[in-house]
């Protein structure tokens, strides 16, 4: 059947299996795999791919779960163990020593670090630019640019970065130094169901898996999609940096992602009513979430988001204490650093993700110490705002 749509793509993926054979894809646990006969492994030899060898290279459960991501996105998908290890083996595979990669002040902390402290090492030159300045980009990008990498909705207040902006000066200034740059979107906290960043051009996608695909903070995961060359590329590296996704991972992916919609669609509705309620609470600051008209990136937001996410940020009043005091007093919602589970969890970014970060940092990246970053949950939505009234109403 052509043009299936995602909710039908994210169960039957594109039908590799027989039809006399299991409903759910077998959980292939083996690192070796027995050829027929030397012909199979000449044909290995010869570059066929078809051909389970080992699964460092490759596994079955591992590739049926690929292919149904291919499907979903309409483009090349690979995962890997972590979404670290996605992100590690794409920049190493795609960039060299002199080169230089543009990114953003608020990223994700294991990237920041990782583009920080590891990449310097290896002569790759990391240079940020401001997301509410991209004209800066005219004078940043130069012939050694070889990446721009970015995420939005960004860590934790929620910027919202002009994709489609982006990308078309990069475009320019590629023609011009007549390089390539490839630009990748860190699509973790949006996903695909809110956020299709091919749409605007973008070369790469990365995913933690980890969060709201896998959804039940039980696996660890990335996923890299791009073209077919790019992928080959990425894939080969994967190789040497042994860093595919575990059989018995994909068998727990492929289960949740037949959950995925169901899931983001009711973290979606339970962020936006939790976000406009804890607005009117008078311990509240500030609420920050695309979905709210408040939010200064709201117009943007709608142009390139089908809907919001489930992540929002508030800034409770009296700082740090009251922060740690509005998290340890919540009944329902869990005290946790990660994201995208069916659980609620609450963490406050300058004791987590953004912890040893220097005043002037946190400052230029909008963080304060009384805020909380939420990520909203499947539960019933009235239990969650009662839960988080009950907190607020103890702050003093
Ligand atoms: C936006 C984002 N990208 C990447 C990662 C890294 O993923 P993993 O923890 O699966 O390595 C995280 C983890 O929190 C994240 O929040």
């Amino acid at each position: 059947m052509k043009n299936k749509k995602i909710e039908t793509k994210i169960i039957h993926g594109d039908k590799l299996y027989p039809y006399t054979g299991p409903v759910v894809f077998p959980i292939y646990q083996t690192s070796n795999f027995r050829f027929k006969n030397s012909t199979i492994a000449t044909r290995y030899a010869q570059g066929d791919e078809s051909v389970y060898v080992y699964s460092r290279m490759h596994n079955p459960t591992v590739n049926q779960l690929e292919q149904k991501f291919s499907e979903i996105y309409c483009k090349k998908a690979i995962l890997f163990c972590s979404g670290m290890a996605a992100i590690s083996t794409t920049i190493f595979a795609l960039c060299k020593s002199n080169e230089e990669i543009l990114t953003i002040p608020n990223l994700y902390g294991g990237t920041y670090h990782y583009f920080n402290e590891v990449l310097p090492n290896f002569n790759i030159n990391i240079k940020t630019f401001d997301p509410n300045s991209l004209e800066d980009l005219f004078y940043l990008i130069t012939p050694q640019t070889r990446i721009i990498y970015f995420e939005t909705p960004t860590n934790p207040t929620l910027g919202i970065v002009d994709i489609q902006k982006l990308v078309k000066i990069t475009r320019k200034l590629e023609t011009e130094y007549k390089t390539s740059i490839f630009v990748i979107l860190d699509n973790t906290f949006a996903t695909i169901i809110n956020q299709n960043p091919f749409k605007f051009g973008v070369d790469i996608v990365i995913e933690s898996t980890t969060k709201y695909l896998g959804g039940h903070s039980d696996l660890l995961g990335g996923l890299v999609v791009s073209s077919n060359n790019i992928i080959k590329k990425i894939k080969n590296l994967r190789k040497y940096t042994g860093s595919i996704m575990e059989p018995f991972t994909s068998y727990l992916l492929d289960r949740s992602l037949k959950t995925f919609l169901l899931r983001v669609k009711q973290q979606n509705q339970n962020a936006f009513a939790l976000a406009k309620t804890l607005e009117k609470h008078k311990n509240i600051r500030r609420v920050l979430y695309p979905g709210l008209k408040s939010h200064p990136h709201h117009k943007l937001a709608r142009k390139q988001m089908s809907d919001f996410g489930g992540m929002l940020t508030i800034e409770v009043v009296g700082g740090l204490k009251n922060a740690i005091r509005f998290c340890d007093n919540l009944k329902v919602a869990v005290n946790a650093m990660s994201l995208g589970g069916a659980e609620t969890t609450v963490s406050i970014p300058v004791l987590s993700s953004h912890i040893g970060l220097t005043k002037s940092e946190l400052a230029q990246q909008g963080v304060t110490e009384g805020m909380v970053r939420i990520s909203t949950g499947i539960e019933n939505k009235d239990d969650l705002i009662q839960d988080f009234y009950q907190s607020l109403n103890k702050l003093k």
